[in-house]
């Protein structure tokens, strides 16, 4: 693949990776995209490197341009290996080039290798930097995604470099927001299986982000946003919990009895014109549940009761949720149990850990009744209503 301009001297030179379906157990159906940007100013500026095993793949589209070694400055905005493990390789072609990071990125890369020899220009939120007609403005993006992260402002084209801020896992041939179909979904999925945690963090930077005049945002995952107003506009719905009318049913089940409370609830809340996802635990993935659990009103939660416990899936997904800091829902836990709810009774609990609007768990004998059907209906209702 070639470079790709997007915008005068300004270049993609990254690399897509097609067949990968995870990403640190992010489930990535269209494959990923480790995006680095070439500035072809007085000073040769490369933002952000690649995962290691696609230096060749930025290297190649790097040369179509210009010889490596006229590279001066090379911007880590984060040191996640993601985007800094192909450093050292990049720098046995750009021997030249300085490396410009925060203060925790320099700690970080000298963990991650072997860092003697390197030369290496500490710069914090506010720090300029004149690459020659263009001057690049660091911005603070602490815990965005990591400590040491940054982002990169160049006030003469408008555009924010923003690193995993703004980022989709999906690979494309297309490098704009244009080229794909529906690009806030795979935000969304983004923005809920690795931000939301951080979302009062995200509320603060996007009121510091106003102060810039933003006209593209080239984050080193997935396309460019061409219009970042679009995606501007989701992430402040994102990081205030703004939700539907949706009601999230994770379940597994045992001898289908969890599963017919599932559905009953799936049905209240359908009655009274909720949206309603029935995921079972084993047969969708987290990062699609959590997906559209980020923007939903409530979950239901569902587990058997086996050997005194939780489901052990249920137990995996609700630890992986509770990591990721929902907020501002309603929770109900539900399921059968023979002769002890305990796994109920767990999953309540976990849910009133995230301090989720929980109402009273449903907890059914062996087979659900009649009566115990019409309970879970109603229950669905409640969620919704
Ligand atoms: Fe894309 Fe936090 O690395």
């Amino acid at each position: 693949m070639r470079p790709f301009e997007i915008k005068k001297d300004i270049y993609w030179v990254g690399a897509l990776d097609w067949s990968e379906r995870d990403f640190h157990n992010f489930t990535t159906p269209r494959g990923l995209t480790y995006n680095s940007y070439l500035i072809l100013d007085e000073m040769i500026t490369l933002i952000d490197a690649v995962k290691h095993k696609f230096v060749e793949d930025l290297v190649e589209k790097v040369e179509k341009l210009v010889d490596l070694s006229k590279i001066k400055y090379i911007v880590i905005n984060h040191i996640e290996p993601d985007h800094a493990s192909g450093l050292s390789d990049i720098l046995k072609l750009a021997k030249d080039a300085e490396i410009v990071c925060s203060q925790r990125a320099k700690d970080g890369l000298c963990k991650y290798s072997d860092c003697d020899g390197w030369k290496i220009k500490v710069v914090k939120g506010g720090d300029q930097l004149k690459i020659g007609k263009r001057t690049l403005t660091f911005v603070d993006m602490t815990m965005l995604h990591w400590p040491d992260s940054m982002a990169v402002y160049v006030e003469e084209d408008k555009i924010l470099f923003s690193n995993d801020a703004f980022g989709q896992h999906i690979a494309s041939e297309g490098r704009f927001d244009g080229d794909v179909d529906d690009p806030v979904y795979w935000a969304k999925m983004y923005y809920a299986n690795i931000l939301m945690p951080l979302s009062g963090l995200i509320k603060k930077k996007l009121e510091e982000l106003k102060n810039l005049k933003i006209e593209m945002i080239a984050p080193s995952h997935g396309i460019v946003w061409k219009n970042p107003s679009k995606i501007l506009e989701a992430y402040k719905k994102w990081a205030d919990f703004e939700s539907e009318n949706k009601l999230v049913i994770v379940y597994d089940t045992m001898w289908n009895s969890t599963e017919m409370l599932a559905k009953a609830i799936a049905d209240g809340a359908g009655s009274v014109g909720a949206k309603v996802y029935l995921f079972h635990v084993r047969k969708t993935s987290f990062t699609e549940i959590v997906t559209e659990i980020l923007d939903a009103k409530a979950i239901a939660v569902g587990s058997p009761t086996l050997h005194n416990s939780v489901f052990p899936t249920i137990a995996g997904f609700l630890t992986y949720l509770k990591s990721l800091r929902p907020q501002k829902k309603k929770a109900l836990a539900f399921g059968s149990y023979g002769w002890n709810g305990v796994g109920i009774k767990e999953v309540h609990s976990l849910l009133q850990e995230m301090k989720l609007e929980c109402l009273e768990p449903l907890m059914v004998r062996y087979k659900p009744k009649k009566d115990e059907i019409e309970k879970a209906f109603n229950l669905g209702v409640e969620l919704v209503k």
